[in-house]
């Protein structure tokens, strides 16, 4: 199906099943200043770790975790996004007749994943904001919130978004992916405070986005995946700008949990925000170890390279 596109207020959908996580919320507008030159005519959610854009990698995390619905926010020149996620006849016609039944297949595949529609943030005033054009496809359901531009390697079968899912059904509450950051590098993320309720399990009871190292509550950071109750929505209304002069996720999801519960699950793991060079350099590592096609002349390169 062809995904319609909709201005920021306009993106809805009918009403689901309340209890489930159904929907997913995927944040792709920022500039994704970070990662210029690559970034500047591509959207950096499109630029492929092995031979997959790591939005593509993003929806699959999605769809594996039960999830059908899924709304993308974009700004004014990433609609490459759109593209990448519709069917493209001429181009499946022309694989037809060249006999090139498996890549056929794997496009067709791709413009079936999941019912995607799109929204446009329309000025740069946050990922709040961003998850603000959200809210009528949110449909007052707890939805899952993906960041388009960051992969979770999980480390064993279950995904750290089905885990999130799992404890989210348990209880009922938010739930924030966590991972711990060396100190030096806390001031990159939002961190969290709250009590331990198992070995992976915080409650949490503050948040507080890119902290200076001395005012950290934790080592625990945010880390690209959310479980949201409709609750957010309201906080995100009344929440000012924060860091960087940007409406921010984190201080609304600071007020949430002083109203309702917010859990932490800490995963293990990588995490690869493609965002950042070094971390690009070793998704494409990473993955590429996985995959049978490249798995040993890659090792046996790796290999033969002589430290600088
Ligand atoms: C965003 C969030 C931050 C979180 C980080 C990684 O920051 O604002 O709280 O820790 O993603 O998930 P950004 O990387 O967009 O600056």
């Amino acid at each position: 199906p062809r995904s319609k596109r909709h201005s920021c207020h306009s993106a809805g959908l009918p009403g689901g099943n309340p209890t489930v996580i159904t929907r997913a919320i995927i944040p792709a507008a920022g500039f994704g200043t970070r990662f210029l030159p690559a970034s500047k005519a591509i959207p950096k959610e499109l630029i492929p770790v092995v031979d997959k854009p790591t939005i593509q990698y993003v929806v699959e995390e999605a769809v594996e975790a039960g999830i059908r619905e899924i709304l993308i926010i974009i700004s004014k020149g990433k609609e490459a996004i759109c593209s990448h996620f519709e069917s493209n006849p001429e181009l499946e016609t022309l694989l037809l007749k060249k006999g090139k039944h498996e890549t056929l297949e794997a496009m067709k595949k791709l413009s079936h994943l999941a019912r995607i529609q799109y929204a446009y943030q329309e000025e740069m005033k946050g990922l709040g904001d961003a998850i603000l054009c959200a809210r009528t496809f949110a449909s007052s359901e707890p939805v899952a919130i993906l960041l388009g531009d960051t992969i979770l390697h999980a480390q064993g079968p279950v995904s750290p978004l089905q885990s999130m899912v799992d404890l989210h059904n348990q209880t009922n509450g938010s739930v924030i992916a966590l991972r711990k950051v060396p100190l030096h590098m806390v001031s990159q993320y939002g961190v969290v405070s709250g009590k331990p309720i198992s070995k992976r399990i915080t409650r949490i009871e503050g948040l507080i986005e890119k902290p200076p190292r001395e005012q950290a509550p934790s080592q625990l950071a945010v880390s690209a995946r959310y479980i949201v109750t409709p609750g957010l929505f309201e906080k995100l209304d009344t929440t000012p700008p924060g860091v960087g002069g940007e409406i921010q996720i984190t201080d609304a999801l600071h007020a949430l949990a002083q109203s309702e519960p917010v859990f932490g699950l800490a995963f293990e793991g990588a995490r690869l925000d493609i965002g950042n060079q070094l971390e690009f350099i070793k998704s494409n590592l990473l993955m590429g170890l996985e995959d049978p096609r490249m798995k040993e002349p890659l090792w046996d390169f790796i290999q033969s390279l002589k430290q600088p």
